[in-house]
């Protein structure tokens, strides 16, 4: 019997003993705990970190707005690194490999060295301030967390930007959060290939009107004379051999900005989400411990990058707030070959891994002589982000990869929530595969009728309802759109999923709700692409919108109207998506465009996304009564059927 179609009960999947019997949360009190005194539960996690001044009240909650830990004071970069120096400062807080094999590592005490030397210059060289903004884009190296850290020590606020953005992306967002400093380098590798990443950094600030400086890394030491400006660009190298001094971690209050982070949503331009220090922080390190059951001798491998929020939460502040040994690659999975992550693995016995759905759907393809070509049996815990993971995924993950031997921890959070949400702690009950499980301790999430009413079993929309620590505190410059985009649904936080709900409480999240895309476990607004096709020459009106696909779990498909003089040509398809991709970065290239005279419509002029969505997927289309332009329909239903012929 196939995975996909067995029911809830016969799909759980218990847990080893070997597994339990060492486990960090081993026994149900620590939940009951936490949902008896949630306030009380909350400052135990607080107390796993290290503060300079205590706090006097735990939460000062006026919805939307929350404030927690009120008038701590700490330092998220101390609480990574200086913490450490006392009992583990020999011990490897980094290990790093590039695409190209070569290996280095930083032990605690070098990584404190490099990120106080870094702090020292972005406050003498650059005279950088608490709670100025600085922009990093860089790519998967050992500096990159060394700069995360270094702002965080001197309480600059850190926006960190995918390596794969474009240029107006990327300037799109120096201008929204007025940074001062582009910490980038010369360039990354990415299978095989390089990645001119200064160069790209040198076409965004060309329309920055402010002024900004940028720090360069030398990473591929190649020749960027061509988009060097000596007033504007400083070489990190020379300050490298220069006289520094141990930067005191500036004291930080709780509910100080930590970083902003660009994400997409429904309408416009990517939103900068705020997190603060004290509450991101304890979420950060008491969610890693108890969902990684991390312990001191652990390799533990997150391949996200930390342009998105696992890599923030997962790869930098929550291992190293633990004080881990933390993998760090900086490459593609296929390269040279499609065993490569299983080489790495094997190469520095990696004892945790965590990567996507969308990974796992490739590997699947590729076969299971990949990873059946390398030992993994240091392996012992297996974790998914950023989408569902079908259960056919989830099995073979657990067969091939885990060797029937890892439970699988599906984590379903967000860029807003900080921090996982809901995932099943497989100490404490079984796994079912394709479902994220329960909240976290001190989580509470309920899946709400449209009318906000608590459905027990069943489906709904997808809501946290009591407020928690690494809460987004706010969209950076426009509070009204924080109200919004979050609040306005329902009373409590509205997540944008939709999620059902089974007799014993496992939450199955089932994607977006609204005009947000997951393409490969990144969030693309519908919007975001819509307005870059528009911006081609000849296009007068686009409307895209998600499609299945197979690896990626949804592409994207675009409908395109022409203007009038413009002739639909041989390349104009292949030309519009390499725009796109140009326009934002490759993750947002759509998978297919289909020309249209017109877009189905209602009477008010809204796009029927409903029905470009069936068009699409070649389903049935329903009632047509409320359209404009009913008979557009089978037009474009007779296009797509001629071009996927
Ligand atoms: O739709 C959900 C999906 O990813 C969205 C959040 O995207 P982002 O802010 O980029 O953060 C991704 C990494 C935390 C959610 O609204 N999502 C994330 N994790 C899961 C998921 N969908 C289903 N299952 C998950 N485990």
């Amino acid at each position: 019997m196939s995975i996909e179609t067995l029911s809830d009960q016969e799909l759980a999947v218990s847990t080893q003993d070997s597994f339990i019997e060492q486990a960090n949360i081993k026994d149900q009190a620590f939940f009951q705990k936490a949902s008896q005194n949630r306030l009380e539960f909350w400052e135990d996690r607080a107390n796993e970190l290290s503060w300079q001044t205590q706090w006097d009240q735990v939460l000062n909650w006026q919805r939307p707005y929350a404030q927690w830990f009120i008038n701590g004071k700490l330092n998220a970069c101390e609480n990574c690194v200086d913490i450490h120096l006392k009992d583990k400062k020999n011990k490897i807080a980094i290990r790093w490999e590039g695409e190209d094999g070569s290996i280095s590592e930083i032990t605690y005490q070098e990584l404190y060295d490099r990120v106080n030397q870094l702090a020292f210059h972005l406050k003498s060289t650059f005279n950088v301030k608490k709670g100025d903004r600085v922009t990093i884009y860089m790519p998967m190296i050992l500096d990159l967390a060394i700069a995360v850290l270094a702002c965080a020590r001197i309480g600059a606020i850190h926006s960190v930007i995918f390596g794969g953005f474009s240029s107006q992306s990327i300037s799109d967002r120096i201008v929204d959060s007025e940074s001062s400093l582009v910490i980038t380098a010369d360039g990354g590798y990415r299978r095989g290939a390089t990645l001119p990443l200064h160069q790209t950094v040198h076409e965004a600030l060309k329309s920055v009107q402010h002024h900004c400086k940028t720090l360069v890394f030398r990473h591929l030491n190649n020749d960027i004379s061509s988009s060097w400006n000596d007033d504007r660009d400083t070489d990190y190298e020379p300050l490298r051999s220069q006289n520094w001094e141990p930067v005191n971690p500036e004291p930080m209050d709780s509910e100080d900005i930590l970083f902003i982070l660009y994400t997409s949503g429904t309408t416009g331009k990517p939103k900068g989400i705020i997190h603060t220090t004290g509450g991101y922080m304890t979420h950060a390190k008491y969610s890693t411990r108890a969902v990684f059951d991390l312990k001191d001798n652990d390799i533990y491998w997150c391949t996200a990058d930390v342009g998105w929020i696992t890599g923030h939460t997962y790869l930098i502040y929550g291992p190293l707030a633990n004080g881990a040994t933390i993998l760090m690659y900086e490459g593609a999975p296929d390269f040279p070959d499609k065993g490569r992550f299983w080489k790495i693995i094997q190469d520095h016995k990696v004892t945790i891994l965590y990567t996507a759905p969308t990974a796992i759907r490739a590997f699947m393809k590729w076969g299971v002589d990949y990873p059946k070509g390398y030992d993994l049996s240091t392996l012992r815990l297996l974790g998914t982000v950023g989408e569902p993971i079908n259960p056919e995924a989830w099995d073979w993950y657990f067969k091939h990869i885990g060797g029937e031997n890892c439970p699988i921890v599906d984590t379903w959070w967000q860029t807003e929530t900080g921090g996982i949400m809901i995932c099943n702690l497989p100490s404490l009950a079984p796994s079912k595969p394709g479902r994220a499980g329960h909240a976290l301790p001190g989580i509470q999430a309920d899946i709400l009728s449209p009318e906000g009413q608590n459905v027990e079993t069943g489906g709904g929309l997808l809501s946290l309802t009591e407020p928690w620590p690494s809460m987004l505190r706010g969209i950076w410059g426009d509070p009204k759109r924080f109200e919004d985009v979050y609040w306005s649904r329902f009373d409590t936080y509205f997540a944008g999923d939709g999620a059902t709900i089974d007799n014993e409480g496992y939450i199955k999240v089932l994607g977006r709700v609204d005009d947000v895309l997951n393409v490969a476990g990144h969030r693309i607004g519908t919007m975001e692409v819509e307005s870059a096709i528009v911006d081609f020459e000849g296009v007068a009106e686009a409307a895209v919108v998600g499609i299945h696909d197979d690896i990626k779990g949804q592409a994207i498909q675009a409908f395109v109207i022409l203007k009038e003089e413009m002739k639909e040509t041989e390349t104009l398809e292949s030309d519009i998506k390499a725009f796109v991709a140009n326009s934002i970065g490759p993750i947002a290239r759509p998978k297919h465009i289909v020309f249209t005279p017109e877009l189905p419509k209602t009477r008010s002029g809204k796009i029927m996304r409903r029905i470009l969505k069936q068009l699409a997927h070649h389903e049935p289309i329903g009632d047509t009564t409320t359209l404009a332009n009913p008979e557009i329909v089978t037009q474009i239903q007779s296009k797509i059927s001629n071009t996927s012929k």
